[in-house]
């Protein structure tokens, strides 16, 4: 293979993607899109984010130092590319209203139509120059009920929960399909057109 050398990107290293669910000082539900999210290993498994610039998430994160991360499935797509192309408080973002439930562990919203969520406690701030770097514990993972079930394996759940991935500011589904450039997918919510 004959390579060549570019300036840092990610482009060809697809992510998954998770809504970010935060409560703002009102007690208000917000949520923000994103991808810079991995594990960390430290005698249990924990959670490594990166929030850029200045946005409601960090703020919240930082009063209450618990957030719920979603996991982004095809159906919620266009929720999800709203969510990370609107700032909190906008009315756009008001509008959404996805349908919500409460941790069962820490005090974070949930989104009741993902089928994974990790409710999260943040134990390490590292604050960078711009961004800043979250490591949290995992205090409950939240599942959909049919991903336990013994009838199917690993592949055929995956396929049907059909996690986005996201690389080159596009998204794709589990199979591969181009599910069409940041900032398309909202424009299929009514009002966004
Ligand atoms: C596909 C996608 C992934 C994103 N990933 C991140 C991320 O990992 N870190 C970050 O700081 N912002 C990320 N963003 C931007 C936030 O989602 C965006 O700033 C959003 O408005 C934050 O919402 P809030 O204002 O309610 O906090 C991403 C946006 C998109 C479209």
């Amino acid at each position: 293979m004959s390579k060549i050398s570019l300036a840092p990107n990610n482009d060809y290293c697809p992510q998954s993607l998770f809504f970010y669910g935060t409560n703002d000082e009102e007690g208000k539900a917000d949520f923000g899109l994103f991808c810079w999210f991995s594990y960390t290993w430290d005698g249990e498994m924990g959670v490594m984010a990166c929030i850029g610039g200045s946005k409601l998430t960090k703020a919240n994160i930082h009063r209450t130092k618990v957030f719920s991360a979603n996991l982004v499935t095809e159906a919620l797509l266009p929720l999800a590319d709203l969510m990370g192309n609107t700032r909190g408080g906008s009315p756009e973002k008001a509008a959404a209203a996805p349908r919500l439930e409460a941790g069962r562990v820490l005090p974070v919203p949930v989104l009741t139509d993902s089928p994974v969520v990790f409710e999260l406690e943040v134990k390490q701030f590292i604050p960078l120059h711009d961004g800043e770097v979250m490591l949290c514990a995992i205090r409950n993972v939240l599942q959909d009920e049919s991903l336990a079930a013994e009838d199917a394996g690993v592949p055929e759940k995956l396929a049907a929960i059909a996690p986005i991935r996201t690389t080159a500011h596009r998204y794709f589904g589990w199979d591969g399909s181009d599910l069409g450039a940041w900032g398309e997918p909202m424009k299929r919510l009514s009002g966004n057109a």
